[in-house]
């Protein structure tokens, strides 16, 4: 079974910072002639699968109506109510589904599934979110800096609660995009430590919100139980009290930082209402971002 050599997006670090970068430029340009009427047709009559082992809203809409913009079509596909959920192989799966559609999104829980899948695909393969990283949501993010603030290299960017797949992702936009980026979480909570490793010098950790939110041009933060972890959810509140982002948080950082969550958000526990819903807040651009992140995504891997 032979697969094809086409590109995959199963982490950031799939691009080559040349590659984002023309890629996020894309985003903007697409969102500009959406908002002028003048919707692009490059992906007529072509089809994307997505396989979805978790819950999303934002990723979902965002790659169907991104597919339907671009003129093809989306597919979405549960383990509900696919072979997939009685348990018939990753590969098998991506061998079948490969040969009918043209890329394919997969939402899981291990890096590993979409790496099996990929390896198994005649089709390019989408990482929507793993426990490992989310990519998709950091184009989306890394869009929407550039639009509010411009270029982020050199900037400082300041994580603040779980060292998570979206930490993971800024970590790897650290590297790929030369900014410094500082991960305040509590003892027992801490990213990948190889992950931190490559990110040499551009990436420290710290135990204290305030103190790391000092000078930040970008505050970031996200739920301090994932999914998959719920029942993790009370001690994790416990071990997280003192690190909501706050208005006190905020005012730490540089007069012009911004606030983004990839949402869904939970006010009150890891970001305070006045901060998320308050003027230093870009996290509704950040959701819409991805509708246009994503459709220069698709467009990069199937119509080139
Ligand atoms: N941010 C994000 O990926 O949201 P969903 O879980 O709603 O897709
Ligand atoms: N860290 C969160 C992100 C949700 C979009 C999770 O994995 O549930």
């Amino acid at each position: 079974n032979q697969q094809t050599d086409c590109r995959h997006f199963l982490t950031l670090l799939d691009l080559s910072r040349d590659e984002a970068r023309a890629l996020i430029a894309r985003a903007t340009e697409l969102k500009q002639q959406r908002a002028a009427g003048q919707d692009v047709k490059p992906l007529a009559g072509r089809t994307l699968a997505m396989i979805f082992e978790k819950s999303s809203t934002r990723t979902r809409v965002s790659f169907e109506a991104g597919m339907t913009q671009l003129g093809g079509h989306a597919l979405f596909l549960s383990p509900r109510d696919t072979q997939l959920g009685r348990g018939e192989p990753i590969e098998d799966s991506a061998r079948v589904i490969s040969r009918m559609v043209d890329a394919v999104m997969i939402r899981t829980f291990e890096q590993a599934t979409v790496e099996v899948f990929a390896a198994h695909s005649r089709v390019p393969v989408i990482n929507g979110l793993t426990d490992r990283c989310h990519p998709c949501q950091m184009l989306a993010d890394l869009q929407t800096f550039h639009e509010h603030r411009g270029d982020i290299q050199g900037k400082r960017v300041v994580w603040i609660g779980d060292g998570n797949n979206m930490c993971h992702s800024f970590m790897e936009a650290a590297q790929l995009f030369d900014f410094e980026l500082r991960v305040a979480c509590p003892e027992g909570f801490e990213p990948d430590a190889d992950l931190l490793d490559a990110c040499g010098g551009r990436c420290s950790l710290l135990r204290d919100p305030r103190e790391a939110a000092e000078g930040a041009h970008l505050i970031a933060t996200d739920v301090w139980a994932s999914m998959g972890q719920e029942e993790e959810q009370e001690r994790r509140k416990a071990a997280f009290a003192s690190y909501q982002v706050t208005d006190a948080i905020m005012d730490q950082a540089s007069a012009d930082a911004i606030f983004m969550h990839c949402l869904p958000a939970h006010r009150g526990e890891e970001v305070a209402a006045s901060v998320i819903d308050g003027p230093r807040s870009v996290v509704w651009d950040e959701a819409e971002n991805r509708l246009h992140a994503q459709k220069a995504l698709l467009e990069f891997l199937i119509a080139h």
